[in-house]
């Protein structure tokens, strides 16, 4: 290979022509591609293209590859398909609150049926991200604040997305990413700069990561922001020494997009030449977008700044994985389109849709067993700026999603409704912004009404990439057509859409009933209706702390305890916690409600010991004391009593989702070995510390009363 074959290799494009999306989701930057790009793919200047769908064209640009380049190397096509492609599944936030990673490799595995079906290879996903401050407009993508959870859900979309076989056509190539500590930008500001300890990063930022390489990810994207002080981009500490020596990684590390150029306005790069240097000496293999490689790896290989040995191994890389994906054997695998036709919104998908969706709602609160409704003989006055609205089913990040046949809230309820002229749909106002008489219109509804749903939130521009918000109170004007509609003394059951944890102020957070539900895509109304009229139980639980006050953030379940913890929110002078404000979550992390009641028994831990090689199991009677069926998660959490180290008040270790009859008991069971209870010492040590550890069987993770176990050993054993 020459050198600019080489180069190209290692650089990749937004598709020019095939844009499968209305809506920008990148800025514009980079080369303008379009009139040359059949040059390019006969002069073997890419690896491929991405977000470009269809596969006809695919095809047809592949063909160039295969018969028109010198080395007939096959095209790779990438797209960011996060939660769906056509088919849209709930973001995956929302998803992860179904805390069923089953669940999520399924629609993972449904989503890449369907991409591939449409001409993709590869997905910029699943994004792996911790997000622990919930002004960060990405937390939407990812699966919440718990690194435990974002393990179970990062692997699990892995194996979905990947299939049996990464050959397979109906398989994609997962990208875990942002790698690493993107979601720890300072103030939840999107591309923000990241400061935390080694020991953050490896115990809370990195195990997603672990786990999705564990599950056979062979791929990654280094992601936007400086960590300490090194861009990620530049981190050859992590990106190779950690990534390709300890952890063994042997995929590719595709940059963010026109990442490597922006080291120049990091300021640690002179220009484009030295950025481009610094990225491939880190271990960045791809360029994604900017160009810079095909422009400066040569030269920097001819003069001796970069060995030929490292761009040798960066391209060999690639051509394994593109190995692994059966191009070699098959160009044209995932270029067909009868398949495309066979396989993009097929019942299955849609099925799938809906089950997840209803999987992923989360009842918060349920004053007077106000829910489940009734389906006749009562008035329901829909109110808000979600009730009719098709613009924000989908979510961030959902560019090729084709929302045509997608179920509105008000068409969900429609359906299910003995009488759908009992509903009256009013908006009352837009998500941001007034509607003149809307107020006015939306109270009358409410008057005539028995009961109001209202539909309130935020729109799919609200989250998302460059989505940070400053605070995440409801918009003011949907806050005031709350309290207006809350005066009029109906029952009023909020349904949030939301692509975070909010701050929930006023007649929001005092309505009788509220009901988290994301965006759930394209079965959106026929999943909430589902759960609001009792055919579904919910479920679902939250992956993110609701905090009391907007002004809270970062906030979230696993924090240290401080010298001087509030323990009695009654106490509030000299303790850690803002003035008026109780440091206690609205809504914790793990919580839900179901239609029945779930009763723990105490939990048992044997004798209470664990010898440093043996397990302990920690034993519960859950019982359904409620008058239906209903599925309950069980949580287990941990607590380090007395380490070298402060330790985070608790921590999951482990989750069951157990269906049980009304009435009906079981004893659910959790084992406990050393590895559970590690964590890194002053001196990066991955150790356990002997002593007593608490742990409490619950539903959330404020809730119970742990029990006390040893673990046993000699402090100074390895
Ligand atoms: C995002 C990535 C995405 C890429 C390509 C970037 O702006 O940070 O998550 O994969 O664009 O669309």
């Amino acid at each position: 290979m020459t050198l600019a074959e080489k180069a190209g290799q290692l650089s990749i494009y937004s598709d020019p022509m095939r844009i499968g999306t209305r809506r920008q989701i990148n800025p514009d930057a980079g080369p303008k591609i379009d009139n040359g790009l059949a040059q390019r793919i006969r002069e073997g200047r890419l690896i491929g293209l991405f977000n470009g769908v269809g596969a006809a064209e695919g095809r047809a640009l592949q063909r160039l590859a295969i018969e028109e380049s010198r080395l007939k190397i096959p095209l790779l096509f990438g797209a960011d398909v996060l939660h769906g492609f056509a088919t849209v599944f709930p973001i995956p936030l929302g998803e992860t609150a179904s805390f069923d990673p089953g669940l999520a490799e399924r629609t993972a595995r449904a989503a890449a049926i369907e991409a591939s079906a449409n001409g993709i290879h590869w997905t910029f996903a699943p994004m792996i991200d911790i997000g622990r401050d919930q002004r960060w407009g990405r937390v939407a993508e990812g699966a919440g604040e718990d690194p435990y959870l974002g393990s179970l859900f990062a692997a699990a979309r892995v194996r979905g997305f990947q299939g049996q076989r990464l050959s397979d056509a109906d398989s994609l190539l997962a990208c875990p990413k942002h790698f690493v500590g993107y979601g720890g930008a300072i103030g939840g500001m999107d591309y923000n700069s990241v400061e935390m300890s080694e020991q953050t990063l490896h115990e809370v930022y990195l195990p997603p990561f672990k786990a999705a390489f564990d599950a056979g990810a062979l791929s990654t994207m280094s992601a936007f922001n400086d960590l300490n002080g090194v861009p990620m981009m530049a981190h050859r500490p992590l990106l190779t020494g950690l990534l390709r020596e300890q952890w063994k990684f042997r995929g590719i590390v595709v940059s963010d997009y026109t990442a490597d150029r922006e080291l120049v306005m990091h300021g640690v790069a002179r220009d484009d030449r030295d950025a481009t240097r610094l990225a491939i000496l880190a271990g960045v293999d791809i360029s994604m977008q900017s160009d810079l490689y095909n422009l400066h790896l040569p030269s920097l290989v001819e003069r001796g700044e970069v060995p030929m040995a490292v761009v040798d191994e960066a391209v060999r890389r690639v051509l394994r994985v593109k190995k692994l994906l059966g191009l070699f054997d098959n160009p044209y695998r995932s270029l067909d389109p009868v398949v495309e036709q066979r396989d993009t919104h097929t019942p299955a998908a849609r099925s799938l849709a809906r089950e997840s969706a209803r999987a992923s709602i989360v009842l918060l609160k349920n004053e007077g067993q106000l829910l489940p409704l009734r389906k006749s003989s009562q008035k329901i006055a829909l109110i808000g700026p979600f009730g009719a609205d098709a613009d924000n089913l989908a979510g961030p990040w959902s560019p090729f999603s084709d929302m045509k046949d997608a179920v509105s809230l008000e068409q969900g309820l429609r359906a299910v409704l003995r009488d759908p002229a009992s509903l009256k749909v009013v908006k009352g106002c837009d998500p941001e912004q007034i509607i003149r008489g809307g107020l006015d219109e939306a109270v009358a509804a409410a008057k005539a009404a028995d009961i109001v749903l209202l539909a309130l939130g935020e729109s799919q521009d609200m989250s998302g990439e460059a989505a940070s918000r400053a605070d995440i109170l409801l918009p003011a004007v949907q806050q005031a057509l709350a309290e207006a509609i809350v005066d009029v003394g109906k029952p009023v059951i909020v349904l949030l859409r939301n692509g975070r944890a909010l701050a929930l102020e006023g007649a929001v957070r005092d309505a009788s009933a509220i009901v988290v539900t994301w965006f759930l895509g394209t079965e959106t109304g026929n999943a909430i209706a589902d759960v609001l009229f009792g055919d579904h139980s919910p479920s679902g639980r939250l992956p993110v702390s609701f905090p009391q006050s907007s002004g809270q953030q970062p906030f979230f379940y696993g924090h240290r305890n401080t010298g001087r913890p509030q323990t009695n929110p009654k106490d509030p002078y000299w303790k850690t916690r803002y003035r008026y404000v109780t440091h206690e979550a609205l809504f914790p992390f793990g919580h839900g409600l179901t239609y029945s009641q779930f009763r723990y028994g105490e939990p048992e831990v044997g004798s209470g010991k664990l010898a440093w090689d043996g397990a302990i199991t920690i034993r519960t009677k859950l019982t359904n004391i409620g008058t239906r069926e209903a599925e309950e998660t069980v949580q287990l959490y941990i607590h380090d009593r007395v380490a070298s180290l402060t330790r985070p008040v608790r921590e999951l270790k482990g989750i069951q989702k157990l269906k049980l009859a009304a009435g009906a008991s079981r004893v659910v069971s959790f084992k406990l070995t050393r590895a559970d209870l590690c964590f890194y010492d002053a001196a990066m040590n991955f150790i356990a510390e002997p002593g007593e550890f608490e742990v409490w069987v619950a539903p959330s993770a404020t809730a119970g009363t742990p029990k006390v176990f040893v673990l046993e050993g000699s402090p100074l054993r390895p």
